[in-house]
């Protein structure tokens, strides 16, 4: 039987080694936690994203008595960037996030399942990769496309 044996690339970086436009998107999606509603999970995650065109979008997850109602912080980043920038390719992409305690975490954090669907649908949709940067205490880790964290992906029927 053949093996098919699947590579991601992870670059672990600290805040100091970053350029100053990715370390303005950390710090932007670090400040968008204090946005977040999350009175069920009190887990506060922020996101911020870069458009082609310079702007900056920022979104955090909203939280519902329905619990499938509410969305991630990823999601509502995207979703207002297509909202109000429809034309403009998402460039880049910061996440952070704060436990109950109100401590943000000291390992990156990382996207669930269907926010890294959501991301592949933006990048197809715009033939462009996301550099996504995950920010945690200790590191960030940064990979150049959301295929590094989620291969042999869906991408169409
Ligand atoms: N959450 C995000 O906003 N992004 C993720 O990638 C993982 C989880 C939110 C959803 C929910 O409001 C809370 O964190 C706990 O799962």
């Amino acid at each position: 039987m053949e093996e098919l044996v699947v590579k991601s690339t992870i670059k672990v970086a600290q805040m100091s080694e970053l350029t100053d436009a990715e370390r303005s998107l950390v710090e932007q999606a670090i400040a968008a936690t204090d946005r977040s509603y999350a009175p069920y999970s009190r887990f506060h995650v922020g996101a911020a994203i870069l458009l082609k065109n310079g702007v900056t979008v920022m979104g955090c997850n909203q939280e519902n008595a329905a619990f499938p109602a509410g969305i991630c912080a990823e999601r509502s980043a995207i979703f207002a960037a297509g909202a109000q920038y429809p034309d403009q390719p998402v460039v880049m992409m910061a996440i952070a996030a704060r436990n109950e305690e109100g401590e943000f975490l000291d390992d990156p954090v990382s996207p669930c399942g269907p926010c890294r669907q959501v991301l592949i649908e933006t990048e197809t949709r715009f033939r462009q990769p996301v550099r996504i940067l995950l920010y945690g205490k200790r590191c960030i880790y940064i990979v150049d496309g959301i295929r590094d964290l989620m291969p042999l992906s869906f991408t169409e029927f």
